[in-house]
């Protein structure tokens, strides 16, 4: 369904991997926007969509290749503002009538000084010291610009860096405003969208309101039931579903037997005691374990479990009386990531279980109220929602639970061992008064044994890895910088106290290049 009460923004997707930078920087601003796929989006697409502006993202592909990627010819005559970042400069140039090369040296990737040539309204607060900081990442490059373009900034290997047609309010930059690198990127797009008309209408409480109206559009009179796994996505969604429609919604809570510690007690307490909502504690541990045994390539992990959730609530649909609609706590990461559109050069990276798992043979309809959301913006629902902190504040744990965290064969002993390592890492964060600095923190177990000795026996059991990380929203992350007495007397803690590891490691890989979890 098309919400065309806000003022929306279109970004067209070329494929780049920090697209979905460029949403998180203008709902920062409280402007509504969607990403659409290139191939996805036609005249009458936009038309239909209504955008009041519309962003071109960057991407890997060169307009120079055969087939490449391209915006609507239409897009450049709809009278919108429109702004062209990286490749989406490229291809504006191209279809309007400049050029663009490759080679002579011209590539940039990284940090790049742009300097002033002329001044602009997107340019308002920029250059305040001298040059400003941008982050590039490009191979070819414009060589001529389209009519009515000027330059308004340069930097050394990209003579035409900040370029516009300021009579058709089009622009087209070299460089990623999205990113952190740029470090006054975000106002660069507020002033874009200052410019578009947007007044910044898209609060928690406006998108709260909005919510309720869909999901009582789309649900009528018919029963839903709704997926909960303790984390605070499908608490929220259960939340704000149940102020939509009453006792039509049953919760399902799927004990997979991939809980942390004393992880079911706790949210069924955090349910029962302060919810009035209609819930079923289906134990389906012996099924999730019993289907999982000896697996160990991730996907297929994933998209058993994500088939196994689907049985269960197919289950317990009938159940409660014929539920015509499952409601899942779906992010707007998860729908993107697990996005490979056909001829487009975003890849699959994971198989969200509440996204590529799905079956086809499914037979109710979803329901998902944070699709269109970010992890910290479900946060802020929350609270809007009257959420307790203590569990808005919980980190996030993904719907395949402890499945994920064991690289390489899931067998029921590793599980054991994992979560009781889990237990006493998270035990040393909250004791050390860490969690809240924290975006989220694990143990995964590794498929390798190591040797070493306690007291005079030599030991070959398994290592693990603690991870820990802070981020805003899971989409880019960094290792947590835990002192070095921290380390020493949590891996301590785990190996006395946890039959079965006998080695400890932390792992200090930022996102990109890993990710946050290990599968
Ligand atoms: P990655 O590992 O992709 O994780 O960097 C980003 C965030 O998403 C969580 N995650 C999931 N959550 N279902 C979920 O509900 C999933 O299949 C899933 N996979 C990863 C992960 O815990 C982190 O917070």
């Amino acid at each position: 369904m098309t919400d065309t009460s806000h003022d929306r923004l279109l970004i067209i997707d070329f494929g780049s991997q920090v697209t979905q930078l460029i949403a998180r920087r203008l709902r920062e601003s409280n402007i509504y926007c969607e990403i659409h796929p290139y191939n996805k989006v036609d005249a009458a697409f936009i038309r239909d969509f209504t955008p009041r502006a519309v962003i071109l993202s960057g991407g890997p592909a060169s307009v120079l290749h055969e087939n490449s990627p391209r915006a609507p010819q239409e897009l450049f005559d709809m009278g919108l503002p429109i702004l062209g970042i990286c490749y989406g400069q490229q291809v504006m140039m191209e279809q309007l009538g400049g050029k663009v090369d490759s080679g002579d040296g011209t590539a940039e990737f990284g940090r790049a000084y742009v300097s002033p040539k002329a001044d602009m309204p997107l340019l308002k607060g920029w250059f305040k010291g001298g040059d400003e900081q941008v982050w590039m990442s490009h191979g070819d490059h414009v060589s001529k610009l389209a009519d009515g373009f000027k330059v308004y900034g340069t930097s050394p290997n990209a003579p035409f860096a900040i370029t516009a047609d300021l009579k058709r309010n089009f622009f087209a930059v070299q460089f990623h405003p999205e990113v952190h690198h740029t470090p006054n990127g975000a106002l660069f797009y507020k002033n874009f969208t200052d410019l578009a008309g947007f007044t910044g209408d898209w609060t928690m409480g406006a998108y709260r309101e909005d919510a309720i109206a869909k999901i009582r559009e789309q649900v009528g009179s018919e029963k839903v039931i709704c997926g909960l796994s303790g984390g605070v996505d499908s608490s929220v969604a259960a939340v704000l579903i149940h102020e939509a429609i009453g006792d039509q919604l049953t919760c399902v809570f799927v004990d997979t037997g991939l809980m942390r510690m004393g992880e079911s007690d706790e949210v069924l307490k955090m349910f029962r005691g302060n919810y009035n909502i209609p819930l079923i504690h289906a134990d389906e541990s012996e099924l999730f374990l019993g289907a999982l045994d000896g697996q160990s390539d991730p996907e297929t992990k994933r998209k058993i479990i994500g088939k196994l959730f689907i049985d269960v609530f197919e289950k317990h649909a009938k159940s409660v009386g014929g539920a015509k609609f499952l409601a899942q706590g779906t992010l707007y990461p998860d729908v993107i990531e697990s996005v490979s559109f056909s001829g487009g050069p975003s890849v699959t990276i994971k198989s969200h279980h509440n996204v590529g798992g799905l079956p086809e043979r499914m037979d109710m309809a979803l329901v998902e109220p944070l699709r269109e959301l970010f992890k910290d913006e479900v946060r802020d629902l929350g609270r809007e929602l009257g959420l307790p902190d203590s569990f808005v504040g919980r980190h996030p744990f993904p719907g395949p639970g402890l499945a994920i965290r064991c690289p390489g064969e899931i067998t029921r002993p590793k599980i054991e061992i994992l979560r009781k390592a889990d237990a006493v890492y998270m035990d040393q964060i909250r004791k050390h008064g860490l969690y809240d600095d924290i975006w989220q923190a694990f143990v995964a177990i590794l498929p390798v044994r190591t040797v070493g000795v306690m007291g005079d026996s030599r030991t070959y059991d398994f290592a693990c890895a603690l991870r820990a990380v802070t981020s805003v929203d899971g989409m880019t992350a960094d290792y947590y910088p835990f002192t070095h007495e921290f380390l020493g007397e949590t891996a301590t803690r785990i190996i006395n106290e946890v039959e079965g590891i006998n080695r400890v490691t932390y792992d200090i890989t930022s996102k990109p290049p890993g990710t946050i979890e290990w599968e």
